[in-house]
């Protein structure tokens, strides 16, 4: 949705261009997340004012505005501590503007900057609250209301630390957030927090950490401090709830992290800005709020919940810079098209033994008989991911002999989905970050359901709140549009159908023709990825076109879906991914001897039905290009137009059909101008319903 990126630097001198340049980095491979407008908060020339720069459009155009005025911004001065906080935004309340743009700011005098991601549902009531008080906003954001709402308690309370201004701000925010704050008031020092919208921390020092851990400070349930202040001014809370500052236990300990406290602290929303500078983070979880001041790092939380841990784990990233750069490739996009030859196998690494025909996912293994003994599956996802569902539903109805229910995360919501204790929910999400998944998640466990999360991001929201998981160990994917995800989802699914059938004798022959399947993917991958120069002649041929149509039915229906997504997305063309047995119930209509069409026909158990279906498309003037198996020379005679690619287990088509519809959208995007890595009014990670 949003990036958010902080800096924080202790004791070792930087010039102030380095923190910017710093900044900018990070803002740059967060932009996947949003790039309607960037913006950073820096200390100014003499540490005590904030300078804001924010421009619309994407990063490279805010760092042209910093070049234009670094004169004021001092930028060869060196500085030995310094906090910058940084955004890049992905427009939800107000347009793509400058004003509209974070940083926020509480008044004329940058007091207090917030950068935000996520959306605030209650801010409506909070700003009338803060307007009655002679506050006014400049924005049309929610986000505006955090900046002077943090600057209200402020002059409430000027001896309260930042971190007790947060407490009291959080406390009054509904909806989801990460959240970052600097001020004037706390030079060099930071404060984030989350609720439902991701963030961590990256920690470097000069030498190894000392620890692996860092502890949670919690306070107490009450304070008197703030019932004192509620009974002198009611108008402290927003709208009457009770403020609850926390305060540290007495003897607890904070993380300092070397004797010399060298040390370099980054806030973000996720690890792909970090990596090139720190493997060490700690991913906070909602409600964590954690402070850095003088080079300490603290965590906090209000109150203690039954089960909650004494400490947060620093964890090592296994990821690597180049995984997040584009190497020989032009577009982030193509680079994860082509690499998916390795990263199926990365999914299946350690999981599918090709000798013994055997599967394990170890991140499910000690659950797998309580799933069996479930009442059905249900597979919630949004998108590319909603779609991974509906490639394998048959593979699963077929090996686990389960209703399998697939919904939309959103769309099972609106309808409050009844659920059961035993119920097996999957959560499919490559980010694993998405809100309406995240809902749908938290709604399903809070009804007893086992929770299965299948998600590419480690450490995410939806991998820790899931009782057990598959990570599908795709690589970080950064183009907006999922490729190998789906893939490495489509897969994850596929080994946990083998998994449930593993003591089904019957069904011996179906698994180790799948297997065996599986093991010639990664050669056969890389044959359709042979085909490139013929999809970019097709792309020619349609690109522009105003509209394309897919159709497919059994086994290759998600990839009619998935493609037509891929093109709307990427192209702006309209499209639409058609089940061929609804043909003739309404979409026949559209055919005519101008309507594009591509039609995906394969050797499997509906090939006949679709080959009526191409009769009813070619007796009304259509002229379908054909997705179809390798010298099936029987269907190819039907078409002016095909691409062949290699036959595998009917069940595994898909993965082979989808490719071709992948590079296709990529190269009527590219031919057509159009960002293809970063399609308009589109963000990689939506954390907003
Ligand atoms: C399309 C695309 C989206 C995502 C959807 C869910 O190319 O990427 O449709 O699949 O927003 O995202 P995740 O998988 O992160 O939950």
């Amino acid at each position: 949705m949003c990036g958010i990126f902080a800096y924080l630097n202790f004791l070792t001198p930087k010039k102030r261009s380095e923190i910017l340049e710093l900044l900018v980095t990070g803002l740059k491979r967060l932009e996947y997340r949003g790039y309607d407008s960037a913006g950073v908060a820096i200390d100014g020339a003499n540490d005590k004012e904030i300078a804001l720069i924010k421009k619309t459009g994407k990063v490279a155009l805010l760092e042209e505005a910093i070049k234009e005025i670094s004169e004021a911004l001092y930028l060869n001065e060196l500085t030995e501590t310094h906090c910058g906080i940084a955004h890049t935004r992905w427009a939800t309340h107000g347009i793509p503007s400058e004003v509209n743009s974070h940083p926020h700011r509480s008044d004329d005098h940058n007091s207090f900057v917030v950068v935000h991601n996520g959306i605030l549902t209650n801010y409506k009531e909070v700003k009338v609250f803060l307007e009655h008080k002679g506050y006014k906003f400049e924005s049309e954001t929610d986000t505006e209301i955090i900046a002077k709402l943090i600057y209200h308690f402020y002059k409430q309370h000027p001896n309260f630390s930042f971190r007790e201004l947060v407490e009291n701000v959080v406390q009054q925010l509904e909806g989801a957030f990460a959240l970052c704050f600097k001020s004037k008031f706390f030079p060099g020092e930071c404060v984030g927090t989350r609720r439902g919208s991701p963030l961590l921390v990256g920690i470097k020092t000069k030498t190894r950490l000392a620890t692996d851990h860092i502890p949670i400070l919690y306070g107490k349930d009450e304070s008197p401090l703030a019932h004192k202040d509620a009974e002198k001014d009611p108008d402290h809370r927003p709208h009457g709830r009770v403020e609850i500052p926390s305060i540290p236990r007495s003897g607890s300990t904070e993380f300092e992290p070397l004797e010399d406290k060298q040390v370099e602290y980054f806030f973000a929303s996720d690890a792909s800005a970090i990596i090139e500078h720190t493997n060490r983070v700690i991913y906070f979880e909602d409600d964590d709020i954690a402070a850095v001041r003088n080079g300490i790092l603290s965590i906090h939380r209000v109150r203690r919940g039954m089960d909650d841990p004494n400490h947060r784990e620093i964890t090592t990233l296994k990821m690597e810079l180049q995984q997040i750069m584009k190497g020989n490739y032009d577009y982030y996009m193509q680079k994860e098209i082509f690499e998916q030859p390795e990263s199926v196998v990365n999914t299946m690494r350690g999981r599918v033994n090709f000798e013994t025909k055997t599967v394990v996912l170890g991140g499910i293994k000690e659950h797998i008989p309580e799933i069996k003994r479930c009442r059905r599956l249900m597979l919630i996802g949004c998108g590319t991911s909603y779609h991974s569902a509906i490639a394998t539903r048959q593979l699963l109805e077929e090996l686990t002999e389960l209703p399998v229910m697939v919904e939309l995360a959103s769309d099972f919501l609106d309808r409050t989905t009844p659920v059961f204790r035993d119920d097996v929910c999957f959560f499919i999400s490559q980010s694993g970050e998405t809100a309406d998944t995240l809902m749908a998640l938290r709604y399903c466990k809070q009804r007893g359901a086992l929770i299965v999360g299948i998600t590419n991001t480690v450490g995410s929201s939806i991998c820790r709140e899931s009782h057990c998981g598959v990570h599908i160990n795709a690589g970080p994917e950064i183009g907006v549009a999922s490729t190998k995800a789906y893939t490495s989802q489509f897969i994850s699914l596929v080994m946990f159908a083998l998994v449930m059938s593993e003591d089904r004798l019957s069904l011996r022959k179906r698994r180790e023709e799948i297997i065996d399947g599986l093991k010639n993917l990664q050669e056969q991958i890389r044959k359709v990825l042979s085909l490139d120069g013929k999809v970019k002649s097709l792309a020619e041929n349609l690109f522009n076109k105003k509209s394309l149509l897919i159709m497919g039915r059994g086994f290759n229906y998600a990839t009619c879906l998935e493609g037509a997504l891929k093109v709307k997305e990427l192209t702006y063309m309209h499209s639409e991914g058609i089940m061929a047995g609804e043909l003739k119930h309404g979409p026949l209509a559209l055919i005519d001897n101008n309507m594009p069409v591509i039609m995906i026909i394969t050797r499997d158990p509906v090939y006949v039905k679709c080959i009526n279906a191409l009769q009813q498309v070619k007796s009304r003037e259509g002229d379908p290009i054909l997705i179809c198996e390798e010298g099936d020379s029987e269907t190819i005679a039907f078409a002016s137009q095909y691409l062949e690619v290699p036959r595998t287990v009917d069940c595994l088509q898909g993965i082979l059909t989808v490719i071709p519809m992948q590079l296709l959208s990529f190269h009527i995007a590219v031919r057509r101008g159009c960002n293809v890595d970063c399609p308009r009014n589109l963000a990689k990670s939506v954390t907003v319903e």
